[in-house]
């Protein structure tokens, strides 16, 4: 019966490292214990420099997204068991520039989050005293898959695209476009077609699909992404067809 495990950690304290190393760490193997458990394990009682991010514990919060042996996924959801015998390797998500250890630099993902305005634009709120904005069962299940991102940006990490041109506006920010240009209260669709019809937004994506396939809440954003295509071709006709359209 199994023990321990060996963890095979990535370390990179960029004070002291000319590059990355791994470090071997072994650690209690419990039936009940993910990726997470095993980090915090060594964090408490081996070696309290590991620099890694987590907070919820309950795959919500989106903040402790690493590759384990090779896969990107959440490590608080990814359950020991699933990786015996080892060793297992721990390294921070692929695609994005390490800041220490297991911590990945996010300001490029912050920056694609905001260019697609993720939030309501209406061209003239009505008054308060008309009330909120009603929504039918039907219309809010149109965009309620995309409202599921949790931002944990695993998607980028399994996008070879992104991994090739960093300049891709990338799966999830381009589903969060699609969880309010499908939202009936949203009139901001003209605003978010112009950044996303963009050689760095849809058509950039290849269609590999690995986007879709880690997603750890159940997001499409592969999908997104084929819609919008429609959308964005659909809206150049136009253009063509009916230049008055856009005056
Ligand atoms: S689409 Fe899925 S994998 Fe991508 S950031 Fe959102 S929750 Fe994470
Ligand atoms: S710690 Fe919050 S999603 Fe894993």
């Amino acid at each position: 019966m199994t023990t321990t495990v060996k963890l095979e950690v990535f370390r990179y304290r960029p004070e002291e490292d000319a590059q990355p190393l791994y470090q071997n760490y072994e650690v209690p193997f419990r039936k009940d214990w993910v990726i997470l458990d095993a980090l915090n394990y060594i964090k408490d009682n081996i070696d309290g420099t590991l620099s890694y991010r987590w907070s919820c514990r309950m795959g919500v919060c989106g903040s402790c997204g690493m590759m384990v042996n090779g896969k990107p996924v959440l490590t608080c959801a990814a359950f020991m068991e699933k990786f015996l015998p080892g060793p297992i390797r721990v390294e921070p998500l692929a695609n994005f520039p390490v800041v220490r250890d297991l911590v990945i630099e996010m300001n490029d993902f912050m920056r694609k989050l905001r260019m697609i305005k993720p939030w309501i634009i209406r061209e003239q709120e009505k008054p308060l005293a008309e009330g909120e904005y009603l929504q039918t069962p039907a219309q809010l299940a149109e965009y309620k898959q995309y409202s599921m991102c949790i931002n944990c940006m695993i998607c980028y990490a399994a996008c070879p695209v992104y991994g090739l041109e960093p300049a891709f506006i990338g799966p999830a920010a381009i589903a969060l476009a699609q969880r309010y240009n499908l939202d009936s209260r949203d009139q901001g669709k003209s605003e978010r077609l112009r950044i996303l019809s963009q050689e760095e937004g849809i058509w950039a994506c290849t269609l590999v699909e690995e986007c879709s396939a880690v997603c750890p809440k159940g997001v499409d954003p592969a999908e997104a992404i084929q819609r919008y295509k429609v959308t964005g071709a659909t809206e150049w006709w136009k253009s063509i067809l009916m230049p008055w359209g856009n005056r």
